[in-house]
């Protein structure tokens, strides 16, 4: 297995027909309109802050309503796309786990897809830096993964479907590191909500329930598979 950084660097952020590998490796076009509403939804919950930090930006950062964002990632391919694709943004080169700036120095920090890629005892030292850098709120899109139990039932003969798959050709999905810790554990940091309920295998499954999903997730952050962890250093 090549390193989370190896990875990014060398296939997730390269381009197969005009696509990221890393999309067409982890996601699907199905659900476009679910997907942009949970968007949507965080992109309102951080609103126009002064400063925003999109840290592990990848190579389309966060499109977020912020006067400057400052987009950080340790990967320079991640990098170099995500210029392109924000123009107006600003770059570093840097680690999760070991933040290139001062206490209290950006509004609001962002982290989407990420902290789960993180060595899982090096995590809460990620959570602890992008708190440390931050004046206001930290938005952080977690993966709840096999503590997700309630959307792994609702997809398991999908899931059963891709597990035979993988044993037949065991490179039709590309793997990097991944642990998930518990809702529990997440909670310590703060409060829990909803980013998006369903996975991909969900989204599949339930194409046409997604506008009901839609509109009972945000009351269960606790078994949603993407939640949203949002600390308020104020509170
Ligand atoms: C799944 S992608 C998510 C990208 C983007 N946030 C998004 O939601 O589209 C994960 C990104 O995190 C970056 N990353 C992983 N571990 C990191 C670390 N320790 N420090 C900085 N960036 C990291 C990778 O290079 C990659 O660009």
């Amino acid at each position: 297995m090549k390193s989370v950084k190896e990875y990014y660097d060398e296939i997730g952020w390269t381009k197969q027909k005009g696509k990221y590998v890393d999309s067409l490796s982890f996601t699907t076009d199905k659900g476009a309109k679910y997907k942009l509403a949970c968007n949507e939804r965080l992109r309102e919950m951080i609103g126009s802050p002064e400063l925003l930090l999109d840290v592990a930006c990848g190579a389309s950062p966060f499109n977020s309503k912020a006067k400057k964002q400052l987009c950080i990632d340790f990967s320079i391919t991640a990098i170099n796309e995500a210029k392109k694709n924000r123009p107006d943004g600003f770059f570093v080169l840097g680690d999760i786990t070991s933040l290139p700036l001062k206490d209290n120095c950006v509004t609001d920090t962002v982290s989407m897809h990420t902290i789960y890629h993180v060595d899982k005892d090096r995590q809460a030292t990620a959570i602890a830096e992008i708190k440390r850098v931050t004046k206001n709120k930290c938005f952080v899109v977690y993966n709840a993964g096999k503590h997700a139990k309630l959307v792994n039932i609702l997809t398991l003969p999908l899931q059963l479907w891709n597990w035979s798959e993988k044993r037949i050709n065991p490179n039709s999905k590309r793997k990097i590191y991944f642990y998930a810790h518990s809702y529990k554990w997440l909670e310590q940091f703060g409060e829990i909500k909803t980013y998006r309920f369903l996975n991909e295998n969900g989204i599949k499954l339930y194409s046409k329930l997604l506008w009901l999903v839609s509109k009972i997730e945000m009351r269960l952050p606790k078994h949603s598979y993407h939640p949203l962890l949002v600390i308020d250093k104020n509170k």
